[in-house]
């Protein structure tokens, strides 16, 4: 996708061809910096900071965390020491863990001198599959906005809510519940995207950041705003992403989707959840009871981050000082209140048989 103009994906080797490119993701949209990984420690750190984030493209981080960590030692000693400093960085997307299980299992069957060229070889192609997979998942996504549109006077524009990130910043290309979006909008439909800011680290701003770029109407809302604007008749359709979907279809995602999934419910509003199948985690039936919450630091709640009067990107305080702050990540909506699931290779019903129908190589694994 394209910044000012020019196209990107939100992760690419250097020239150096060992090295990687990430965009600073802690300080978009309000300074543009590109930065440079080379060391697992590095990647780790990437992760954990959320400079880079969303639950594809800290898969895509991973791997090539691996990469890193052989090309200093490609001992079998050192690909589980590796895998087990990155699969601690973030908890609660799946994504993490499976793309660090699949480099590792073809690390492991090669030989110690194979491992390096190995490493980057399976990055490389998890990312371009990232890239493939949500564009399938917009193509999927389209019919469903179709046939939206179609139902509505001509020239009506077909409104969309989205929580958080799960843009093309999220993934390495395209996004997953932004594929859709950005596919209709290219061929004509009129679509105008609610953007939930997504407190309290306001990826909603990236997702703004996003859709400006590509030119999709949107307007940024307050994380409370969404319930009204159901009630309204002013949202056709929810789409969100997903960090992990257990065997049963419950939904993992940023915190607050849940309320949203409440809203869209008792308003009739179709919830729909955006994910490429790397996110479906068949050892989980119960997400609520079962799936691990990341939470963060208690000075994301406190402090908002913006730029200041001198145009200087800076944080501000805006609780008491020393107030007791809880910061839950994510959130588990009930597969009850899910719509659809759109994937790369259709739309099922967020239950165990749809899931087994579509996906039986990932379920019966
Ligand atoms: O904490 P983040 O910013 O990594 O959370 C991201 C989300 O919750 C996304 O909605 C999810 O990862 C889907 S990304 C395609």
């Amino acid at each position: 996708m394209k910044i000012d103009g020019k196209q990107y994906r939100s992760i690419w080797l250097a020239e150096d061809t060992t090295s990687i490119h990430i965009f600073n993701q802690e300080k978009l949209p309000y300074e543009f910096e590109i930065l440079t990984l080379s060391t697992m420690e590095q990647a780790a750190e990437a992760i954990v900071s959320m400079k880079v984030r969303g639950a594809p493209l800290i898969g895509c981080v991973g791997a090539y965390g691996m990469a890193f960590a052989m090309s200093l030692d490609n001992s079998d000693e050192s690909i589980e020491r590796a895998y087990q400093v990155l699969v601690e960085t973030r908890p609660t997307a799946i994504n993490l863990k499976w793309a660090l299980d699949r480099v590792c299992a073809r690390l492991r069957a090669v030989s110690p001198e194979q491992r390096l060229a190995v490493a980057y070889e399976e990055a490389n192609i998890i990312c371009d599959e990232d890239a493939e997979i949500n564009h399938n998942i917009g193509l999927n996504g389209l019919e469903i906005i179709r046939e939206i549109a179609a139902k509505k006077a001509p020239g009506e524009t077909v409104n969309i809510l989205t929580h958080c990130n799960a843009g093309w910043l999220a993934t390495v290309d395209w996004g997953t519940a932004t594929a859709p979006m950005y596919l209709a909008h290219n061929e004509g439909i009129k679509i105008h995207v609610w953007v939930d800011e997504t407190r309290p680290r306001n990826q909603g701003a990236l997702t703004s950041f996003e859709l400006g770029g590509h030119g999709v109407p949107h307007t940024l809302i307050a994380d409370n705003a969404g319930g009204h604007l159901m009630q309204h008749g002013e949202v056709d359709l929810v789409i969100v992403g997903t960090d992990r979907v257990t065997a049963r279809g419950d939904v993992c995602n940023k915190i607050g989707t849940y309320l949203k999934a409440l809203a869209a419910n008792a308003n009739q509003v179709p919830f729909y959840v955006a994910l490429p199948s790397p996110t479906i985690d068949p050892t989980v039936w119960d997400g609520v009871k079962e799936i691990p919450i990341e939470q963060r630091n208690g000075r994301e709640q406190s402090h908002v981050q913006g730029i200041d009067a001198n145009g200087q990107r800076s944080f501000v305080d805006i609780a008491p000082t020393g107030t007791p702050c809880g910061n839950y990540a994510f959130d588990v909506t009930p597969a009850e209140l899910v719509t659809g699931l759109i994937t790369e290779k259709g739309v099922c019903a967020a239950n165990n048989d749809a899931l087994k129908a579509m996906f039986p190589e990932i379920m019966q694994g």
